[in-house]
């Protein structure tokens, strides 16, 4: 099974770095938008991202030109048709995904797969919005994308052993990245681990015992990480944050799990993070 063409729903952040790696991987890429103004957005996020590497010496510039003209951005999702692997990097909204897959099974040929990018939805719930369950899987990656080497592979239940196969290869042969199975359960390996820590970093900035900045560079200077907590959560989004908390304390009902009032409060707020400007950090 080859995974050549591939396709990605969604041009933000995780959508946009997807296809950036597959691009510049060798692959063509369609990425669906939603808006004509989004569709501009996503094709200069990738090619503004691609461009980067010229200036710091990466990438040629031949190489980069190549690339950002591999990936294509579209409002029409009947162009999936042709797709070997559809990779879903939507918004952590659960109607919106089973939407999304429903109708990614009515037009992506039979052979083709599709993949979830979700953090917090269990995979077999979009799998069980198409007819074909043991052709998707989950493929997590992780932010930023074009520096981040893990990508997650997750098999559901019924996911068919050689997809997994065909996934893995091409995340591990044609992408590079570093992969590791795991079920599906919520967190994965990853955001099981990294979810509980981050939360409580929240709790410990909520309870006035140190100021985010100590915290963060506690965590920085004292273990070695690249970022503290905060402006980790700060990066990632504090709605997906929140998102990947709620999943994760709806299915296991463990404490560390909970979400901390004062995230949800600053997600009610609307201070997510880097994109909105203001998380638990300012940004220009
Ligand atoms: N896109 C592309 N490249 C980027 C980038 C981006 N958004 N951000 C940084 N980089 C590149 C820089 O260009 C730089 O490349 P060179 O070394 O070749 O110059 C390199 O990454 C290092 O960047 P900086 O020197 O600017 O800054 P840094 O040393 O702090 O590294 C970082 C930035 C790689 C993001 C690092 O801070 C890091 O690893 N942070 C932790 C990230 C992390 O934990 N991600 C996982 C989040 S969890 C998740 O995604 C899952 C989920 O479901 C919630």
């Amino acid at each position: 099974m080859t995974v050549k063409l591939i396709g990605v729903i969604g041009g933000g952040t995780m959508g946009a770095g997807i296809a950036e790696v597959c691009a510049k991987a060798g692959s063509e890429v369609l990425v669906l938008e939603t808006k004509q103004e989004l569709v501009e957005a996503a094709q200069q996020r990738v090619a503004k991202s691609i461009s980067r590497g010229v200036s710091k010496g990466k990438i040629s510039q031949e190489d980069a030109d190549a690339a950002i003209a591999r990936v294509r951005v579209t409002l029409d999702l009947g162009e999936f048709a042709d797709r070997d692997l559809v990779i879903e990097a939507a918004p952590e909204i659960e109607a919106l995904k089973y939407d999304i897959f429903g109708k990614l099974d009515e037009i992506v040929k039979p052979e083709g797969i599709l993949a979830s990018n979700t953090s917090s939805i269990p995979v077999i719930k979009v799998a069980g919005a198409t007819r074909r369950p043991e052709r998707v899987l989950g493929m997590h990656f992780f932010n930023p994308v074009p520096v981040m080497p893990l990508v997650e592979i997750i098999s559901t239940l019924v996911t068919a052993p050689e997809i997994a196969a065909a996934v893995t290869d091409y995340a591990k042969n044609t992408l590079h990245k570093t992969t590791v199975q795991a079920g599906d359960r919520s967190g994965f390996i990853v955001n099981a681990l990294l979810i509980p820590y981050l939360c409580q970093a929240v709790r410990m900035l909520e309870s006035g015992y140190a100021s985010a900045e100590d915290i963060d560079a506690a965590m920085k200077g004292g273990c070695g990480y690249p970022m503290g907590p905060l402006t980790l959560l700060d990066t990632v989004g504090l709605d997906i944050g929140l998102a990947a908390a709620e999943s994760l304390y709806a299915e296991f009902a463990e404490s560390h799990y909970a979400p901390p009032a004062l995230l949800r409060r600053m997600v009610d707020a609307g201070r997510l993070g880097r994109k909105t400007g203001r998380g638990f950090y300012e940004y220009a």
